[in-house]
């Protein structure tokens, strides 16, 4: 059996301002599987250094470029049990290689990478290395949408027949990313954001959840891309059909230019006798209607859920428990599964938890849907 202690993470990104990297800290510590020990969290060795001093990492950690960080860990006989990547998309697949390669783990952030044909390479190198490689598609991570999973899964609602997901923002709608807006410079450069606009940064999320919820794959699509701010390189509004794999049909929409909408991640799914809906700003409740019965709430930490819902529960019912937690459910599964790989498992990641098969079908929708809006046609996927 592995020592029982905290796994060390060495951290790529979440430099001083970032979004996502601090809430991957806060999540990977929540539940007190993991530590903060290394990082090369900024592209300035200097910013990197002083982020390190601000998170407590020893300053012999705090490193100029991810390189020297992989290089020097692995050498350590206390170096890092895994890499977090939470840098902008053009570096997830060569941070992700690098690590790999030196036999470290690697929890990444979404999208898996820049393009599709990356996400092949990516991985062909998972599979090669063997380790336990995790994708933090965060909704994953919630109870309620564990439950709604659950229901499909055991086929509660009886055959499905329609999936509606949303996913609307409007934070881009006006040009901020010529004003010096951190985030939004990157996600409108093909450079760095990869060919997916909207599609990449939220779209993603939509299809993952589609998928992951129904149990049902995406067969085919037909997409209509459009760049509504004028001057923007890349999709800002997405809205397409989709076949599913059972025969049902669904409908996908994102877009960023949504404006009044703050992170309105919103799923329906219709099977023969009845149907779900939640929305991720009201987590802990899923809504479930019967086609000969009454309306119904069902409430996240209820005895009542399915044993996957109630498993990632932390606090009782009526407490509630929002992003930070669903982030962290993901963290503790993944830190799970590390400690089992270390233990000899093979392949210890759980269904529940994305891994690179959600990697690459998160690039895949992407390209799909870029082949679909171009020539304006059904694509198969
Ligand atoms: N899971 C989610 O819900 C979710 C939410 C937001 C963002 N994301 C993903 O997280 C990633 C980061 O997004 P963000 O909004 O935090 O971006 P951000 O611009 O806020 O942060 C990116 C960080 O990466 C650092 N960085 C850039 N180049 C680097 C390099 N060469 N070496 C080390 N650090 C470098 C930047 O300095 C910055 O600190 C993206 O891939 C995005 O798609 C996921």
């Amino acid at each position: 059996m592995a020592e029982p202690r905290k796994l060390r993470m060495g951290m790529v990104g979440g430099g001083p301002g970032a979004f996502i990297g601090p809430v991957h800290r806060i999540a990977a510590e929540l539940d007190g599987k993991c530590e903060l020990v290394a990082g090369a969290f900024s592209q300035s060795p200097e910013r990197s250094r002083e982020a390190g001093a601000s998170f407590g990492v020893d300053p012999a950690r705090a490193y100029a470029n991810y390189g020297e960080m992989i290089a020097t860990e692995r050498t350590r006989a206390d170096g890092i049990d895994f890499v977090v990547i939470a840098t902008p998309n053009h570096l997830h697949l060569p941070v992700a290689v690098a690590a790999l390669e030196a036999g470290i783990p690697v929890m990444s952030d979404k999208p898996a990478t820049a393009t599709y044909d990356e996400a092949l390479e990516l991985e062909s190198s998972v599979r090669k290395s063997g380790l336990p490689y995790g994708l933090t598609h965060t909704y994953a991570g919630y109870a309620m949408v564990r439950e709604a999973r659950s229901m499909c899964a055991a086929g509660k609602l009886g055959a499905i027949r329609k999936v509606a997901v949303e996913y609307f923002q409007g934070w881009l709608s006006r040009p901020v990313e010529t004003t010096g807006h951190k985030q939004a410079e990157w996600r409108a450069d093909p450079e760095r954001s990869g060919p997916g606009g909207a599609i990449g940064d939220i779209g993603t999320h939509a299809f993952h959840l589609l998928e992951y919820i129904s149990g049902l794959q995406v067969t085919a699509i037909n997409a209509t891309l459009r760049t509504v701010v004028a001057g923007r390189k890349l999709d800002d509004d997405c809205s397409a059909f989709v076949r599913l794999s059972n025969g049902a049909a669904g409908t996908l929409a994102c877009s960023q230019v949504a404006a009044g909408e703050l992170n309105e991640v919103r799923l329906r799914i219709y099977g023969e006798t009845g149907s779900l809906e939640w929305r991720q700003q009201d987590p802990n409740r899923l809504i479930v209607k019967w086609l000969e019965g009454p309306e119904e709430i069902h409430h996240a930490a209820a005895p009542y859920l399915s044993a996957d819902a109630r498993a990632v529960a932390r606090v009782p019912p009526g407490h509630p428990e929002g992003y930070l937690e669903a982030f962290a459910v993901l963290y503790r599964e993944f830190a799970g599964a590390l400690m089992a790989w270390k233990d000899g498992a093979v392949n210890p990641l759980p269904s529940t938890l994305p891994g690179i098969e959600a990697g690459v079908r998160g690039m895949r929708f992407i390209d799909r849907v870029i082949a679909s809006s171009r020539s304006e046609r059904w694509v198969e996927f």
